[in-house]
């Protein structure tokens, strides 16, 4: 069975990815900072895994929680072990995310520790996550699905600093799939979504109840996989569409 790491996958996108792939037999590598809500994540999605009966698995242990910060080296090594311990590394998500403000605020109040740390989540992490698992991917030709925002290529208001960021994430996503042609790099815009995220960001939207949950988008990126899409940059909106 193919193998998959994703990071921030307790809750939001993350979760909702790893479910859809849980149910398709897939084993996963979950990451995130809380391990009580991670554990839980993972367990709810192995008995939903075993309850399907998906892949044939139906009581072998196919979901790894593995708690920890995608900042911290040793963090890192450790998904990459753990999937290696599994099989190998078929699917890199790097879905984690800081905003560097909660809520957001504009350039001239962004404190500069805050951009740092958005540019350490979003940027430095996922680089030395694909760094280390490189080897596996390669042996694997697998693919690597770099989360990205359309706040990476539109200039909206208080968005500048983790805009920055995604935009970073989205040209280092670009040169890796020059420089790795014989792996898939995605880079994907999966649009305004009903989590803890946006809420922080802004806690006051109006539309927050209307924004699509991240249920509802899951299935639509792993379209990239089921149709061995080309490197590039997506959006779920198309990718939903059947575009
Ligand atoms: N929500 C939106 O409207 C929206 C729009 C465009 C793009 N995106 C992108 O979509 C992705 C998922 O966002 P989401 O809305 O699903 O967020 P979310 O619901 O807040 O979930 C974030 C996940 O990441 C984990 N996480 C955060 N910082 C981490 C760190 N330093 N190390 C390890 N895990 C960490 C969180 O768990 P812990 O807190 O326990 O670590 C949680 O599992 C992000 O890349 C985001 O930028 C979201």
């Amino acid at each position: 069975m193919p193998v998959a790491i994703i990071t921030g996958a307790s809750r939001g996108l993350g979760r909702a990815l790893a479910a859809e792939l849980a149910g398709r037999g897939w084993r996963l590598v979950l990451d995130g900072r809380d391990a009580e809500v991670l554990r839980s994540a993972a367990a709810g999605l192995e008995r939903t895994a075993a309850e399907s009966g998906a892949g044939g698995h139906t009581d072998a242990a196919v979901v790894r929680a593995v708690p920890g910060d995608v900042t911290d080296p040793a963090h890192r090594a450790e998904l990459v072990a753990a999937a290696e311990q599994l099989g190998g590394v078929d699917l890199l998500v790097n879905n984690a995310s800081a905003l560097g403000a909660e809520p957001l605020v504009t350039l001239a109040e962004l404190p500069v520790a805050g951009l740092q740390r958005a540019l350490e989540v979003n940027v430095t992490a996922p680089l030395a996550l694909v760094q280390a698992a490189l080897p596996a991917l390669r042996a694997a030709s697998g693919s690597v699905l770099n989360v990205s925002s359309d706040a990476a290529v539109e200039a909206y208001a208080e968005w500048g600093g983790y805009g920055a960021s995604k935009a970073a994430l989205e040209q280092l996503s670009a040169v890796l799939a020059v420089e790795e042609p014989g792996l898939r790099v995605w880079w994907v815009d999966p649009g305004d979504l009903r989590t803890d995220l946006y809420a922080a960001a802004v806690p006051d939207d109006p539309d927050f109840a209307e924004r699509a949950l991240p249920e509802e988008v899951a299935p639509a990126l792993l379209r990239l996989l089921d149709e061995k899409a080309a490197s590039g940059r997506y959006t779920a909106s198309a990718l939903r569409d059947g575009r």
